[in-house]
């Protein structure tokens, strides 16, 4: 099979402003999503849905892929942050804390990010949690990227209830895949066991990033 990652890349202002924004995702597996976010968009002209916008990140490659599509990226977040990020967390921002409030709040830094890279009007932000979000998602996925809660509840949650609305041959990229308990939270890695016993194959690694292709529903 064709190694995605080689038959597209972002423009290099795209690719700036993905090394610019706030987040987590490297270099390499931003190019790995993005060619795989090509690919299923451009063959289903779909649109491609993320689970955890964050500061938008990952969205800026979404939303360029979609663009060259001529379709749009979806993305969910609650942007109350998962576990990891909230105070006393390893990954706490207290720069994403809204003092009003004194949760977390992403959302103005996503917003920010996306119109910084002039890719807003292909992005469709949909605010709320990922399972009630996808209860009521009725249309077809030309790609599913899981990058949400990386609890076992949220993982499964997002996997359940986003999967059923994934094209017949639609990819699902899993986040923070660690086979190695010392590298990283089990609960990826059992999502993506769990894709490879119901029906999806590997199409690649990077990183932590895996993508798979559905190939029997
Ligand atoms: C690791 S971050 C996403 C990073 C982003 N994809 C990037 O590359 O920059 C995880 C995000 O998932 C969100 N999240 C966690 N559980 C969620 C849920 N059940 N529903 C919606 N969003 C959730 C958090 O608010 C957080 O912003």
């Amino acid at each position: 099979m064709t190694d995605l990652r080689e038959s597209s890349r972002p423009a290099p202002e795209v690719l700036a402003a993905f090394e610019a924004a706030t987040g987590f995702m490297p270099v390499d597996e931003g190019l790995a999503l993005y060619a795989a976010a090509v690919e299923a968009a451009g063959r289903t002209g779909l649109p491609v849905l993320e689970i955890g916008t964050y500061c938008g990140r990952s969205a800026i490659l979404l939303a360029d892929a979609a663009r060259a599509a001529g379709t749009v990226a979806l993305t969910v977040d609650h942007h109350r942050g998962s576990e990891e990020q909230q105070p006393g967390w390893e990954y706490h921002d207290p720069t994403l804390v809204d003092p009003e409030v004194g949760l977390m709040d992403t959302l103005p830094s996503f917003r920010r990010t996306l119109h910084r890279a002039g890719l807003e009007e292909y992005v469709i932000a949909l605010v709320g949690r990922s399972p009630q979000v996808a209860a009521v998602w009725g249309g077809r996925l030309a790609l599913v990227f899981i990058d949400g809660g990386h609890t076992d509840e949220h993982a499964t949650g997002d996997y359940e209830g986003w999967v059923q609305h994934l094209a017949e041959d639609g990819l699902l990229v899993v986040h923070d895949v660690f086979p190695d308990p010392a590298d990283g939270g089990q609960a990826p890695y059992r999502v993506f066991l769990r894709a490879l016993a119901e029906g999806f194959e590997e199409v690649s690694v990077t990183g932590s990033l895996r993508v798979l292709r559905r190939t029997k529903a």
